[in-house]
């Protein structure tokens, strides 16, 4: 038995070290998890009881859209809750919208390296995966990719901040693509990463929904929000597009405990105003060490910031930081190699973790 040539062709999804499958290879009873940008600050404990509560009601199907999380995001973000789509993680969203927009014959470009969801959403459509590369700074390079735009273009999947760079879309540059864009091709931005990103500068992508360009946000609860075991996201886009993605998309992808938790989550302000601040001082704090040591690294507003590698082999150097009780993300299987990327985690792992790489430089 044969799968189709596309998936036969495709790579499997390298996730980050697992903490479980780290510490059985170590042997070290506390591996700290710097690899998959998760919050090391953990949940709100308010996400936590709603979730143990929706516990109590599991014997029953889950609604398609959780109206409450529906609504809370709506009233969150100033939009029409017929803008909204919530679903499986923005992974089964990012998927989903290749699904119903492309087919074989048509094109998708993408910024690369980037995340892998893009190349792996177009290749499961059938549709050419055009990756476009990133400017030197990390940052989409959005010029280049309307450069690319033909006949064949769809899909056009952006991020802001691009995972593994961590470059951010200027407003400027987001205000002159938007103007080009034309009306047949869907942008996407994938924004899991935008809670983390200094406002001044940012644009304001979800501005772009409600004026009407053809433009779907996609985000995420798995990063500020720590809920990325329960696998919510969501996105907001031209009700058409909500409409033709429901119809694309598993009726009851989500899980009810999960929408609960993201319900919660929304309301408890105190708290992610709290994570969201020690995060982008952590993130300062990580940059300023880097930079003492003369570490070459990418700018980052995200929760994460990729460093170059002192060994000439990143996995090498990830294999002694593992040894050492830290698990990062090598960003080869990105089309970055040389690199490493961390998570941003609270100061006093930051600086155990330098510690063991300054340890390592010394050996
Ligand atoms: C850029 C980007 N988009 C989407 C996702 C997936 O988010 P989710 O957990 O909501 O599927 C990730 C996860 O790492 C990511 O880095």
């Amino acid at each position: 038995m044969q799968p189709r040539p596309e998936i036969d062709a495709m790579k499997l999804y390298a996730p980050g070290t697992s903490v479980e499958d780290a510490e059985k290879a170590t042997g070290h009873v506390r591996v700290i998890k710097l690899a998959s940008n998760e919050s090391l600050w953990g949940p709100s404990p308010q996400a936590i009881q709603s979730a143990q509560k929706a516990l109590a009601s599991v014997q029953y199907y889950p609604g398609m859209q959780p109206p409450a999380l529906v609504a809370a995001l709506a009233k969150t973000h100033q939009i029409s809750s017929q803008m909204i789509l919530v679903g499986n993680g923005a992974d089964e969203i990012l998927r989903v919208i290749a699904t119903a927009y492309s087919e074989p014959g048509t094109s998708i470009l993408y910024p690369h390296p980037s995340f892998s969801a893009y190349h792996h959403s177009a290749r499961l459509s059938g549709a050419d995966p055009r990756p476009i590369g990133l400017r030197p700074s990390g940052e989409n390079d959005l010029q280049a990719i309307l450069n690319a735009i033909d006949g064949t273009t769809r899909v056009i999947y952006l991020c802001a901040p691009n995972n593994p760079t961590g470059g951010m879309i200027s407003r400027r540059d987001w205000a002159s693509f938007l103007a080009e864009i034309p009306k047949t091709v869907l942008v996407v931005v994938d924004g899991a990463y935008q809670e983390f990103m200094e406002e001044e500068s940012a644009p304001d992508f979800l501005e772009a929904v409600r004026q009407g360009h053809p433009v779907i946000v996609v985000r995420t609860f798995s990063k500020l929000y720590a809920l990325a075991g329960l696998r919510i996201g969501w996105a907001v886009a031209p009700p058409s597009v909500i409409t033709a993605l429901n119809k694309t998309r598993e009726p009851f992808s989500l899980n009810a405990i999960g929408a609960q938790a993201a319900t919660a989550s929304l309301e408890d302000h105190e708290y992610f105003a709290w994570v969201l601040q020690e995060t982008r001082n952590a993130r300062s704090h990580l940059v300023e060490m880097l930079t003492s040591r003369g570490i070459s690294h990418f700018s980052s507003q995200a929760n994460f910031v990729t460093m170059k590698s002192p060994e000439e082999d990143e996995r090498m150097m990830a294999n002694r930081l593992l040894q050492q009780g830290f698990v990062v993300r090598p960003t080869t299987s990105f089309g970055l190699p040389g690199y490493l990327r961390v998570t941003v985690a609270p100061k006093n792992i930051l600086d155990d973790f330098m510690r063991a790489w300054d340890q390592l430089k010394g050996e």
